[in-house]
């Protein structure tokens, strides 16, 4: 009888940590910078056979009340190069970076990913992502500039000029040819762009990589990020991994395609999960609690209110009630963290409402709404969830992220992976080379070069 195929899953990697906040003293956690943690994490993702390893980016250390936010893993290197280690030991896990389009130059990013794709052999990725952050933008030359309503209209010239700067190098420009005396085809690299926000020409250094275009990646959540994710990405990711708001964003992201004159499959959409497994669900639930437990310390929730309240609540008992005072409208305690800059009004009432309808204490609260796990339970327990949602269109996959480096992965690949390949919804061995090729997702049209094109290749 014929059957229809099942969707595949797609499952990425994160490197645990930014907020995550106690996973670090946990005694089996290990150095967040070592490069032993990064390819031991690494390699654990492509044994499973994962489609990439992801790294998050923040381009300055948070701050709470004036101080370093250290319930925050803090200090973390540059994730290019980190990436370009990682391409040495690895051979088909897609390598994806966070790049801020808000403060770095086409031209150099442009390079740099091109450089990972070749170096990888065609398994570069970039979360494009913007900053509307005055107190991440003071780092820089041009500190704060950006306002929130251009920050897209930046990254889309900023993306597209990237795209004309991979595409100025055909894939025959390097003929190296002694016989007719010809290294380079003469109109290689030669580029000319004019916009609002960049005015540059001339020629990029570096020749078209395996995938033509880096696998691109959006993770903002606003209809501008929405429509920027369905007009020119390749993968949106969500905070959504509920299913039933998953499924409404899923449905919302994917309509917008077609107005790109772009079939759905062209998007994938991965909100990031984290998975607790045990022999049994019971004790994969006391093992859930106990992690949660963790992760949210009394002064982490203490900090989390403080962050949505804007006043000092120190004095409170984080076993007690919510504070009995309303949120101070002007006061920011938490710096450089996106989550609470707007709406901490509604937040608090929301939250206010939540705690008295299940009796919360603070810390409960915010293990409520922030400490939860996505997945939790027996191995079978885990696939059939994991292949429910992705069947159920809540998602096409996930960007799992452990709570512990660098041993957070195993379990999940020795014991859930399994079982998802048994049900002939994950690959067992990877098909194609490039990055590409796990996710489904084609590059770009090649576009020919806008000038100087003395030798047409194609
Ligand atoms: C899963 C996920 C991962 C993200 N990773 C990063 C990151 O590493 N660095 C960063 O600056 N912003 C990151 N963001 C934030 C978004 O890029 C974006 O700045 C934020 O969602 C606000 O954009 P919006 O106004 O379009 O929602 C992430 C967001 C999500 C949902």
């Amino acid at each position: 009888m014929p059957t229809t195929r099942r969707k595949q899953v797609h499952l990425a990697a994160q490197l645990p940590g930014i907020h995550n906040v106690t996973a670090w003293s946990d005694p089996r956690s290990e150095s967040q910078i070592a490069i032993g943690s990064f390819i031991r994490l690494a390699q654990t993702a492509e044994r499973g056979k994962f489609d990439f390893f992801f790294l998050a980016e923040g381009l300055r250390l948070r701050e709470h009340k004036g101080r370093i936010y250290d319930l925050d893993v803090v200090g973390r290197p540059e994730n290019l190069t980190v990436l370009s280690a990682l391409s040495a030991v690895t051979t088909h896990l897609g390598l994806a970076a966070t790049v801020n389009a808000t403060f770095n130059e086409p031209y150099e990013v442009a390079r740099r990913l091109a450089t990972l794709d070749h170096l990888s052999g065609g398994r570069s990725a970039w979360n494009v992502v913007t900053s509307y952050d005055a107190f991440t933008g003071e780092n820089f030359r041009r500190g704060g500039f950006l306002d929130e309503a251009d920050r897209y209209t930046r990254a889309a010239e900023f993306l597209g000029l990237t795209r004309e700067l991979w595409d100025s190098w055909a894939s025959g420009d390097l003929p190296a040819d002694a016989e007719r005396d010809e290294f380079v085809r003469p109109g290689a690299g030669h580029f000319a762009h004019r916009g609002r926000h960049f005015d540059v020409s001339g020629r990029f250094t570096t020749p078209r990589g395996p995938q033509g275009h880096p696998v691109i990646i959006q993770s903002g959540e606003s209809d501008a990020g929405r429509e920027f994710a369905a007009s020119d990405a390749d993968v949106i990711f969500s905070k959504y991994n509920q299913l039933d708001v998953a499924r409404a964003f899923y449905r919302d992201v994917k309509r917008r395609l077609a107005t790109y004159g772009r079939t759905p499959d062209m998007l994938k959409i991965m909100p990031t999960a984290s998975v607790v497994v045990a022999d049994t669900d019971e004790e994969a639930a006391a093992y859930a609690a106990e992690i949660t437990r963790a992760l949210v310390s009394p002064q982490t929730a203490i900090a989390h209110l403080e962050a949505v309240w804007g006043r000092d609540l120190s004095g409170y008992d984080p076993d007690g009630p919510l504070p009995d005072v309303e949120p101070a409208a002007d006061a920011h305690f938490l710096k450089g963290h996106s989550v609470f800059r707007k709406g901490r009004g509604e937040t608090a009432r929301q939250w206010r409402k939540l705690a008295e309808e299940r009796n919360l204490s603070m810390r409960e609260l915010v293990i409520e709404v922030n400490g939860g796990q996505t997945f939790i339970g027996s191995p079978r327990t885990v696939a059939d969830a994991i292949d429910h949602f992705v069947q159920t269109d809540g998602a096409d996959g996930f960007v799992l992220v452990p709570h512990l480096t660098p041993g957070g992965l195993d379990d999940l690949v020795d014991r859930v992976v399994p079982l998802l390949q048994e049900k002939g919804v994950f690959r067992k061995e990877y098909t194609g080379k490039l990055l590409r090729d796990h996710l489904g997702v084609r590059a770009p049209e090649y576009t020919a070069r806008p000038v100087g094109d003395e030798k047409e290749t194609r």
